[in-house]
């Protein structure tokens, strides 16, 4: 299949020099994570069909895989869609009904027909395109691809964390191993995703205590952040904070457009218990 090309899958190639080569046992400590949970607690769909969009290592495809659903790992990278074959090998001979497919393509032009995919979501990824006309070209993509009342979920990384000036000063690694970045904040993030038409959303900040312990001083400062997340556990912080110092901040939006047809035509009928059980935690305005 003929791949589109792409600036900015160009950039993360000339970066991205070798296959990652993510473990089996790495998925599964990662299933562990908040990244993880966020993304499947959240859509709470028994079996979903789903497509990373831009899946570096795979780890999230090959968990979802683990979990029991069907995922489509896509990356623009041959390198990195190499390494995630590897994966495939191990992740096939675990899966419990699960399926886990690499895929070489582009963000910007994704290789399904409308409406393929009950959840379609990157970490990682739509921040790299520094022009809003195309990251909302690739969103655009991402929603078209999903069916009606699917999700979508973004992760970026916190471009408003108030440390940010400080990691870019000390050189921290995670700033500089990427090709540049748009700076994104819970809210722009989450008007961008409306401006694609998607009008209901989650949003969530990830990891604020770790975002306080990185590089340099990682060990000493892990050491209290673990303390004071005893004491006072991040998912119990108010939601502003958690926006505020959180690592990646996460927006997940359903189709609201195909909520309303619902409701008009099924009364009492409710996207929130097939969707997510959860209610929204936020509407960014
Ligand atoms: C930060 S990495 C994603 C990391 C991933 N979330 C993980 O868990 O390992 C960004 C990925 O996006 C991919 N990418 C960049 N441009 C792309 C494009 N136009 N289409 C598809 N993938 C692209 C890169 O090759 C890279 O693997």
């Amino acid at each position: 299949m003929e791949t589109t090309t792409s600036e900015v899958g160009r950039a993360w190639e000339n970066i991205l020099a070798e296959p990652s080569g993510v473990t089996l046992q790495e998925v599964r400590g990662f299933m562990e994570t908040p990244f993880f949970r966020f993304l499947v607690e959240s859509t709470n769909m028994a079996r979903m069909r789903c497509l990373e969009v831009g899946c570096g290592g795979g780890k999230f495809s090959a968990g979802l895989a683990l979990a029991g659903h069907e995922a489509v790992a896509l990356d623009y990278s041959e390198t990195v869609i190499t390494g995630v074959r590897g994966l495939r090998e191990d992740t096939s001979l675990h899966c419990q009904g699960g399926s886990f497919l690499p895929l070489r393509g582009a963000a910007e032009r994704l290789p399904f027909p409308d409406a393929t995919f009950d959840l379609v979501f990157n970490e990682g990824v739509v921040e790299h395109w520094l022009r809003q006309k195309e990251r909302l070209e690739i969103l655009r993509e991402m929603v078209r691809v999903t069916r009606p009342s699917g999700a979508v979920v973004v992760m970026v990384p916190n471009g408003k964390h108030p440390l940010c000036w400080f990691w870019h000063l000390t050189r921290y690694p995670g700033h500089l191993q990427a090709p540049p970045m748009h700076h994104y904040s819970a809210r722009s993030l989450a008007r961008e995703m409306r401006e694609v038409g998607l009008e209901i959303q989650e949003c969530e900040g990830l990891q604020p205590l770790m975002s306080l312990c990185q590089w340099p001083r990682y060990d000493r400062m892990k050491r209290l952040a673990d303390r004071v997340g005893r004491i006072w556990p991040e998912d119990r912080w108010p939601l502003g904070l958690r926006l505020l110092l959180g690592v990646h901040l996460v927006v997940l939006q359903v189709n609201i457009a195909i909520f309303q047809l619902d409701v008009r035509h099924t009364v009492g009928a409710s996207w929130r218990h097939e969707a997510r059980p959860r209610s929204p935690r936020v509407v960014a305005g």
